[in-house]
Parts: structure tokens; sequence; C-alpha cells
């Protein structure tokens, strides 16, 4: 039976490839992750790929053009349907976006378009907001700037700080990346212009955490 091949980007602990593995793993998802490249060569993502018998591939990024060729050589000869960036922190050349639009997604861990860049989490709460959250969204030329396909409501708590907010999001962004995934396998995906439609289906709200508010779609 045909499954889908993600290849999944990484550039740190990799909590999120976890979680994708684990969906799979669990057959939430009907897909497998074929291969998982970083650009940091001791990325925890890429032992954690190992320990599951991923094939993992440390790829250096000092030269964008040698490492996006890279990327798309190892995706393309393992037919890669979906390319995932999972705590990935590069930006894409117009050049690879444009090839794979469509199919490679990011998550992102504020609530797009508030607080892009590298810390969604920490520009949220020092700019004092009261409700952040996540995002999942197709990758287009601009950095954070896709078609969004889901996103997640978290309340910022009196004394949280930079770790315990990222924690709480954290935890939601484990589910809403993996259900993109599996929407995407479903076919249930639209792009219209800047707006994402999803078609009517099943639902994970049964995984639903309690006080967080979940996009059309989860
Ligand atoms: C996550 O919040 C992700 O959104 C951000 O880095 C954090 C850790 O990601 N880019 P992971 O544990 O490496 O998946």
């Amino acid at each position: 039976m045909f499954m889908l091949k993600v290849g999944v980007l990484a550039s740190g602990s990799g909590t999120n490839l976890q979680a994708i593995i684990d969906a799979c793993n669990e057959g939430k998802i009907n897909a497998e992750v074929a291969a998982v490249i970083s650009d940091n060569r001791n990325a925890f993502a890429l032992e954690r790929a190992r320990e599951h018998g991923i094939e993992s591939f440390f790829s250096d990024a000092s030269d964008k053009r040698r490492h996006e060729e890279e990327i798309d050589r190892i995706f393309g000869e393992r037919d890669v349907g979906l390319i995932v960036g999972a705590g990935y922190m590069r930006i894409l050349s117009p050049q690879f976006v444009k090839k794979w639009y469509g199919r490679i997604i990011n998550i992102h861990p504020a609530l797009l378009p508030s607080f892009k860049g590298t810390d969604g989490q920490g520009d949220a709460l020092k700019y004092g907001v009261k409700i952040t959250g996540c995002t999942t969204h197709f990758i287009d030329e601009e950095t954070d700037h896709g078609p969004i396909i889901l996103q997640a409501a978290v309340r910022v708590k009196d004394g949280d700080d930079r770790d315990s907010l990222a924690a709480r999001i954290l935890k939601v962004e484990h589910q809403i990346l993996p259900r993109s995934i599996d929407l995407f396998e479903q076919g249930r995906l639209e792009i219209h212009g800047r707006k994402v439609r999803i078609l009517p289906g099943d639902s994970w709200m049964e995984y639903a955490l309690p006080d967080v508010l979940y996009s059309e779609g989860f």
C-alpha cells in the first residue's frame, strides 16, 4: 500500500521529529520518516533518527547552494512526498522553495504573522501578550509567511518565563505538526492563494489539551 514518505529537516533537540515518528509508529499518520537531515552535526534530532533506524545526515549549511542540493538529492532519492521543517533554523532559497512549494511545511512557535523569527516564544513573552501559540504553514519564498494550515492558542500564565511558556507551546506543537502531516497525507489540504482550505473528515479533537484553542481541522 502506498505510504507517504516524509523528509524531516531539524536543527536541534528534535522533539517535533520525535512526535512525528511516534505518530507514524502509532498509526495516527499513514506515513513514514524516510530521512532526517540536519545543518547541525550535534543535533540530538540525528540521534533520535538513528535510534529509530531512520537514515540521518549532517549537511553543512555554510554553503547554502550545496546544502540545498544535498537536501534535494537525499529526499529525491527516497521519493519523499513531503518535507517537514521540525525545528529547522535555516532560511531556504526561493529556488528551492519554488521546486517544493505545496510539499514543504513548517512549524513556528507563535501565532503567525506575530513574532516571526528565531525566538517566537521569547518575543511574545517580552511583548506582554496574554495569548500566544503555534502555527503550521506551507513554506513559501518569504520567512514564516506561507499559507497557514493549523494554529493553536495557548495562554501565557503569571510567572511564566521563556522556558515555561516554550514548554507549554511545545506540547501543542507536537500535536499540530503531526496532524498537519496527516491532513496532507489524506489529501485534505487545498491551497487557495494565501488560504488553506481543509476538506472535511476525521478529527483529532479527542487528543485536545485543556485550555488550548485549536483551529478548524485539528
Ligand atoms: C520548537 O519550539 C520549535 O518550534 C523551535 O525550536 C523548538 C524545539 O524544537 N524551532 P525541537 O525540539 O528541535 O523539535
